[in-house]
């Protein structure tokens, strides 16, 4: 009901953004998130969480971090968790404003029974050289030292990582990851930085990249530069910027490193985009992606869902003719091979998702059109010959895979109850699979 999603994360009331702290702790994953509680405005920001064991039982355990003290009265802002001596702890933004004027400071917060206290500010001042955006602290170890980086604004207003090193629970600066993107965008948010097979990925958040034809075509983008990076000199060597999901709503995500499994949850989202999503009408707004377990191939990474699928749920197998629809319901994947030229679409009243394949540029042509959102164009990439989509269907979230890239977006019926098809341009053998609800206990 009111567009609700079966199989994502998401709450009754309010609004969601960033996944927070996610870390494995006592057998059980924690997930935590920004949260406004009352409203769909970026105000009032709380960490939300949820745990679970199996990513189809869920427990909502309310609001482990509130806006209450002093220093982060306008907003518990993101961040990140890590297990240190058989403690949980998470490390956030406090957020402070004084005269519209910002005073962000980290802080350190630590489970204690079900309470998650805060400990002590880690990090008050913002280094020379750089401006009040200065938030989302990401811990890591390298080569046994122990690092938080930070997103931050240098003064000539480009976006860069700062980076700390901690020593006895003291953090001290060392300055900025060096990079070759000296000027790519005006800010950079939500840091992670991560080890997979001895290569180094800095995933981030660029805002203000100009449109190109193919790619930055959100607001915002999430992407990653993969290479080396030298904890003595903090230079990253690196290869391109590439965007961690091709779709409409997709931003800061954030991975959990349990024992060198990576899992990556991102916001089905954008900033300052609510007013397109007719949800805010029922007084809540935006989802977690599915959790996705990523590797690196070829340097690049690779996301693959995890998705509980039906019990009694077979895979099915349907011929479609290009004379037939296929009526879809929410809880299905659906798969579909497209070799050269081939399009095909999603469709219902005023509603469309069109794919087309553009051959010579090996990209996937996404058109979507709805009742509350622009018409617009994202573009897929993909790497073979042909490619094979996989498409899971939530009610009003849609995530596209590939063998090389995803594409997430939020797509909304006229009508809930309108029907949804899928309709193919020649003879097509298409992939069913059922899948199963997720369900939050407490919610
Ligand atoms: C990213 C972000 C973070 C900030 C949080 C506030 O979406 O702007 O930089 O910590 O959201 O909710």
């Amino acid at each position: 009901m009111y567009y609700h999603n079966d199989f994502h994360i998401e709450m009754k009331k309010g609004l969601i953004n960033d996944p927070n702290g996610l870390a494995f702790f006592e057998g059980k994953y924690y997930i935590f998130f920004q949260y406004n509680p009352e409203n769909c405005t970026h105000k009032n920001k709380h960490w939300g969480l949820v745990t679970t064991t199996d990513f189809k039982n869920y427990e909502y355990l309310g609001l482990p971090l509130k806006p209450v003290d002093y220093f982060d009265k306008n907003g518990c802002y993101s961040g990140s968790a890590r297990v240190k001596d058989g403690k949980l702890q998470i490390f956030y933004t406090a957020n402070l404003k004084k005269d519209g004027i910002r005073y962000p400071s980290q802080v350190l917060a630590e489970k204690e029974g079900n309470d998650f206290i805060k400990k002590k500010i880690i990090i008050k001042d913002i280094p020379k050289g750089y401006t009040a955006h200065f938030r989302d602290p990401f811990l890591f170890t390298k080569n046994g030292r122990s690092f938080l980086i930070l997103g931050g604004q240098r003064l000539n207003e480009t976006g860069c990582v700062l980076c700390y090193e901690e020593i006895g629970g003291e953090f001290t600066f060392l300055g900025e990851i060096k990079t070759n993107l000296t000027n790519f965008g005006y800010m950079w948010e939500c840091p992670n930085l991560i080890t997979i097979d001895g290569k180094d990925i800095l995933i981030f958040c660029p805002q203000g990249l100009k449109k190109e034809e193919y790619k930055y075509r959100n607001l915002y983008q999430a992407g990653y530069i993969c290479g080396n990076f030298d904890e003595n000199t903090l230079t990253f060597s690196h290869g391109d910027f590439v965007e961690l999901d091709c779709g409409f709503d997709f931003y800061a995500p954030q991975v959990l490193n349990k024992e060198g499994e990576h899992i990556l949850w991102g916001w089905v989202g954008m900033p300052e985009e609510e007013n397109t999503h007719p949800t805010t009408k029922y007084n809540w707004v935006h989802s977690l992606t599915m959790p996705r377990k990523f590797r690196l191939e070829s340097g690049k990474i690779v996301q693959k869902p995890i998705v509980i699928f039906d019990d009694n749920g077979e895979i099915k197998e349907i011929s479609l003719t290009k004379d037939e629809e296929l009526l879809l319901k929410s809880k299905t994947k659906i798969s579909i091979s497209i070799e050269e030229n081939e399009n095909f679409r999603l469709f219902g009243k005023n509603l469309e998702i069109f794919f087309e394949v553009l051959r010579e540029e090996k990209l996937i042509k996404i058109t979507r059109t709805t009742p509350f959102q622009n018409t617009d164009t994202r573009f897929m990439p993909y790497a073979g010959n042909s490619t094979k989509l996989d498409i899971y269907i939530d009610n009003s979230i849609l995530e596209i895979y590939n063998e090389s890239s995803v594409a997430t977006l939020t797509y909304y019926k006229e009508n809930e109850v309108d029907d949804f098809y899928l309709k193919v341009y020649g003879d097509k053998k298409i992939i069913v699979h059922k899948i199963s609800a997720i369900n939050i206990k407490n919610l």
